[in-house]
């Protein structure tokens, strides 16, 4: 299969050959993903878990991967917020149907700097900052004209001026222990290779049965 780019993209997964670091090869598959036509490669399903061991998911956006992990930005005090404050430790899931490939990565957040935060709510469009100001993320609204109608007073409050970002609104940081990179492959033999973090930092690779 090709992507947008023009690239082939490998459809095969072999523990001798993927990359040593797991961050890299999501950022290879993810570069694949952005590529194609999909809708929203950056979606991903986030598992949190209540204190009392019930698990919810849901989607956010991934904004960035990098060495420090993957990062996400959202309200802290939102059900997922709420959630991860008594039990920080979560799991993410993607799924790039047209490329037959599923991610899951596992691990522990942490909140990101008040910087990055401020730095990323500030490059958002002004509507959606004011939605961001209006919004009490997971609570129960009496009706929509009771939303639009505090949008409506946010956009009077902060006419003419720059948006300030809620100190309940920022990001989180995954710092993954887990990878698993999922190729679907003909007859059901799919490709499962699993990225476990070992005490020190350097990662055990295997192959899982599909
Ligand atoms: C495509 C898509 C992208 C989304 N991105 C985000 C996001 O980046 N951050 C966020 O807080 N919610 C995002 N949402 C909304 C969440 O799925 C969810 O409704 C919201 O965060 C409240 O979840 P909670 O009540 O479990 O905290 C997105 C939903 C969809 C369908």
């Amino acid at each position: 299969m090709k992507a947008s780019s023009g690239e082939t993209v490998v459809k095969e997964l072999d523990e001798r050959t993927v990359l040593r670091d797991p961050v890299q090869q999501f950022q290879a598959w993810y570069r694949d993903a952005t590529g194609s036509t999909m809708i929203h490669p950056d979606a991903m399903t986030l598992a949190t878990v209540s204190p009392d061991g019930k698990p919810s998911a849901r989607i956010v956006l991934l904004k960035r991967a990098g060495e420090k992990g993957l990062v996400f930005f959202t309200n802290y005090e939102s059900r997922k917020g709420n959630e991860i404050a008594g039990n920080s430790f979560a799991a993410l899931l993607f799924y790039w149907g047209e490329l037959e490939r599923q991610v899951r990565v596992e691990g522990s957040l942490t909140r990101a700097s008040a910087e990055e935060s401020d730095e990323y709510f500030s490059s958002r469009p002004r509507e959606s900052q004011i939605g961001a100001v209006t919004s009490p993320q997971s609570k129960v609204v009496t009706n929509r004209a009771e939303l639009e109608r505090m949008f409506a007073e946010n956009e009077r409050r902060f006419r003419d001026q720059p948006v300030p970002r809620p100190p309940n609104w920022g990001g989180y940081i995954l710092k993954p222990a887990r990878f698993e990179f999922w190729q679907g492959r003909e007859a059901r033999l799919h490709d499962r290779i699993e990225y476990i973090r070992e005490n020190g930092g350097s990662w055990k690779i295997r192959r899982l049965a599909p």
